[in-house]
């Protein structure tokens, strides 16, 4: 039999207090609503359809390359009424697994675990046991099963103790969930459409409705407000964090570190206290990250050390490179193999051939530099005339010296040596030394003047 997906994610969201619609708040550095995509993907469903509304065509425009089916809830009429809306284009044939956005830690084992359980006439309905139940819809069982759902602001006083609950996760055959449906009213508390209602309906039509129960409340949280949000951030950390120890990374401790994005690792790799990991990340083989480090869509080689404090963004290195403590590297900084970028030093949409070193204090952007170049403290590229950016190119084996201005465009040969403190405009010619600063005088009889009194 078929399987449709809907996912719902039409909904305000007003507990959050944001102007960003509740699917696109970020957990884990990606929206709510990818997380649900991703695990519904596992599924091989025929097809999976998000219903949005509010934040409209922002929603879209950030899933814009997926292959979704998009429904618009036009008003957010409640979640029976969200369904409804994406059922027109549902084969009668298919079964329909329906997911909220809002339930991002959902796991792909629980639902085919849901799907395989569910014989295809049946319907069933994801729950939990749960300590604290407010917010959540009951399931009210009889003696044979399930009877209905009762949502908090309807319960009874003794239904509130009920401690099972909706994870808000239904499977059910198509042609039954059209039918009941159009049948929805919303005379209840909230005046809304309520998706849980189909359950009793299933039951007065003597359809089977199986509870099968997730392993942890954890994994399905639903996810309201802040308070939620950085819970789940962390129940995720966690959980990424666990994998890539299980692959064999090291971690000084697997609570000080975030992954908002994606972290692939080589083997050996060790990363120590509050390193940060945004977007796509991949670190080589034996490489090791030092504290208070942030990554972000870079990937770094082999036996690399990264010290504390760098910021590194849309950047990559070859092998055995040293980078750090304070270091920047900046998008489209390529550094090759054996390089050293040392403390306070920025290096922007700038290549940096084999064994070359930038150690001290220094600015290297729209450059192309040599193999083992050294570049000596404060260096500083001249590329922005105030207008134009410009590039400077340093040859193989040369040397700057310290505190040398590189006026781009400039370009500097192979093994020419620049004295300190020069500042280059015109080219370098290979091999030779080059000075360019005013000359030293020392002057004589000179007297230093005395401090004045101030009255
Ligand atoms: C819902 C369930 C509740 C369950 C809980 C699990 C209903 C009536 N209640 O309650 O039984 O325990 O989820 O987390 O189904 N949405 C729309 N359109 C709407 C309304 C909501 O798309 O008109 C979407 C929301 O964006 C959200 C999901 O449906 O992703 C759930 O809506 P929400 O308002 O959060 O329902 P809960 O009160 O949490
Ligand atoms: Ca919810």
């Amino acid at each position: 039999m078929g399987l449709s997906i809907v996912i719902l994610a039409a909904g305000q969201g007003t507990r959050m207090r944001s102007d960003l619609p509740k699917v696109l708040q970020l957990l884990a550095g990606k929206p709510l609503l990818a997380h649900v995509l991703e695990c519904a993907s596992d599924l091989a469903a025929d097809d999976i359809c998000v219903v949005y509304g509010h934040g409209g065509e922002k929603v879209k425009t950030v899933f814009s390359d997926s292959d979704i089916r998009w429904v618009l809830q036009a008003e957010q009429l409640g979640t029976g009424h969200a369904v409804q809306q994406a059922m027109l284009d549902i084969p009668s044939g298919n079964r329909v697994l329906i997911l909220a956005a809002d339930v991002p830690l959902l796991q792909p084992i629980t639902l085919h675990r849901l799907l395989e359980k569910t014989p295809d006439t049946d319907m069933s309905v994801l729950t939990v046991d749960i300590d604290d139940p407010t917010g959540y819809g009951r399931i009210v069982r009889n003696n044979v099963g399930i009877s209905r759902i009762v949502e908090q602001n309807d319960a009874s006083k003794d239904e509130l103790f009920l401690t099972e609950i909706n994870t808000g996760v239904i499977l059910c055959p198509s042609e039954w969930l059209k039918n009941w449906l159009t049948n929805l009213s919303n005379n209840n508390s909230q005046g809304e459409y309520y998706l849980t209602d189909v359950i009793a309906m299933a039951v007065t039509d003597g359809i089977n409705v199986h509870g099968i129960k997730a392993d942890s409340s954890v994994e399905v949280m639903g996810i309201n407000d802040k308070k939620q949000m950085a819970e789940a951030e962390r129940v995720l950390q966690a959980r990424l964090v666990d994998e890539l120890m299980t692959e064999g990374v090291g971690f000084a401790d697997p609570g000080r570190v975030d992954i908002r994005g994606t972290l692939s690792c080589g083997k050996d790799v060790f990363i120590d206290v509050n390193a940060v990991f945004e977007g796509d990340v991949h670190l080589g083989d034996g490489t090791k990250i030092g504290p208070n480090n942030l990554i972000r869509d870079s990937k770094l080689g082999e036996g690399n050390i990264i010290h504390s404090n760098c910021h590194i963004e849309d950047a990559s290195t070859g092998s055995h490179c040293e980078i750090g403590p304070f270091a920047r590297l900046r998008p489209g900084a390529v550094i090759a193999n054996e390089v050293k970028i040392g403390n306070f030093v920025e290096v922007k949409k700038s290549t940096i051939a084999s064994g070359s070193k930038v150690n001290h204090l220094t600015y290297i952007g729209d450059a192309e530099i040599g193999s083992d170049v050294n570049v000596g403290a404060g260096t500083i590229t001249c590329n922005y005339d105030g207008v134009n950016k410009h590039k400077t190119i340093i040859g193989d084996n040369a040397s700057i010296g310290s505190n040398v201005n590189l006026v781009a465009p400039v370009s500097v040969g192979k093994g020419a040596t620049i004295g300190a403190g020069s500042t280059i405009s015109r080219s370098v010619p290979e091999g030779g030394l080059t000075v360019a600063r005013a000359k030293q005088k020392n002057i004589e009889g000179w007297v230093r003047p005395n401090k004045k009194e101030v009255k």
